[in-house]
């Protein structure tokens, strides 16, 4: 299927926010080989080019392993303050006005990068980000499920000091044989203090893992979720309770989810009624940000202009914003869907 050229450009510039990004997905190469320089930290990779050629998955697990030896390269402040500026330049210029952007501590503090460094440096790029570019955010602070529970709980409690910086947590990493479950406590404990919870689940894992994290963590979206289709009753209730699913075309082709977009099952949750949403994951790992993973989807699935408003309806609906800042993107993308008509063939 080819992307009609006028729905192409209207699908990048309407107005969208990103749910489910990894701040440290979004290192690019190049920033890779510059930090490492700066902080005298060895690679396994001789050059920009060789790492580059490195990024071939076969599934979830073999991105991890060299998404964590990308991330060792940061140490510094100002390295993720570096890291956050550069992917807020690139959603910005895809029209993305406000990111719900993942950051997963563990990976830093288990190489002696202090939570603050961690924190502060991502938070000043954002602040500075929301004058620059009128781009808004949230931070949502992710455990890594192949750790224990303990170790979530401890990383918890090392952040509290900086609640008022992230406003929810999420579950992230190796998805099989690591079900809801183990995280429930850790999950409760978040809850009882305000915070939004977002896990990934039904990315590898079984639909059975997307009804866990409703059931036993008590969660407000679920991050890929695709694997839901699997269960009919399931799909019904999602729709039914508009949990949205955010979901990332780009990276499930790249992790072998859906090797070929047309099978994709994004298309069939949003006409059930399912909240779907598009976003990046890791845009520097799986070839392109916010427009490239919209025009993908768009490219491989019979997905019409309505259904291009309704993505970019949900993606602000689903946000962790105010019921009024909500609102005002909502107008926004109504209007921009409203006047932005075609041409009228001549
Ligand atoms: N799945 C699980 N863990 C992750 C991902 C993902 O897509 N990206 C970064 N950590
Ligand atoms: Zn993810």
């Amino acid at each position: 299927m080819t992307l009609d050229a006028a729905l192409a450009d209207r699908i990048r510039r309407t107005p969208k926010a990103e749910l489910h990004v990894h701040i440290e997905g979004t290192l690019e190469p190049e920033l890779i080989f510059r930090l490492a320089q700066r902080n005298q930290v060895q690679l396994p990779y001789p050059s920009v080019e060789a790492l580059r050629a490195a990024y071939a998955f076969h599934d979830l697990q073999s991105f991890l392993d060299i998404y964590y030896a990308g991330a060792s390269v940061l140490l510094t402040e100002e390295d993720f303050f570096d890291m956050t500026m550069a992917y807020v330049q690139r959603a910005s210029a895809d029209n993305v006005r406000h990111a719900e952007i993942f950051f997963d501590p563990q990976t830093h503090t288990a190489r002696g990068v202090d939570i603050e460094v961690v924190i502060d440096g991502i938070a000043d790029a954002l602040a500075q980000a929301h004058t620059q570019f009128d781009f808004s955010s949230r931070l949502i602070l992710c455990f890594l499920r192949h750790l224990s529970e303990e170790d979530a709980f401890a990383t918890l409690e090392a952040a509290l000091p900086y609640r008022d910086r992230f406003v929810g947590v999420g579950l992230d990493s190796s998805e099989r044989g690591n079900p809801p479950e183990k995280f429930a406590r850790v999950f409760a404990r978040a809850r009882e203090l305000g915070l939004h919870c977002v896990p990934h689940a039904g990315e590898e894992g079984p639909a059975q893992y997307v009804a866990d994290a409703l059931d036993i963590l008590k969660v407000e979206r679920i991050d890929h979720g695709v694997r839901a289709i699997d269960d009919p009753a399931l799909v019904q209730r999602l729709a039914r309770e508009r949990i949205a699913l955010t979901v990332c075309p780009l990276s499930n082709q790249k992790l072998k989810v859906y090797p070929d977009l047309r099978d994709h099952s994004l298309k069939t949750l949003l006409d059930a009624g399912v909240a779907v949403t598009l976003h990046s994951d890791d845009p520097a790992y799986f070839g392109g940000y916010m427009n490239a993973n919209w025009e993908a989807a768009f490219e491989a699935l019979p997905l019409t202009a309505d259904d291009a408003h309704r993505l970019a309806r949900n993606s602000f609906e689903a946000s962790f914003l105010p019921a009024a800042r909500k609102a005002a993107y909502l107008e926004a993308v109504d209007l921009f869907w409203q006047q932005d008509q075609p041409a009228p063939a001549a």
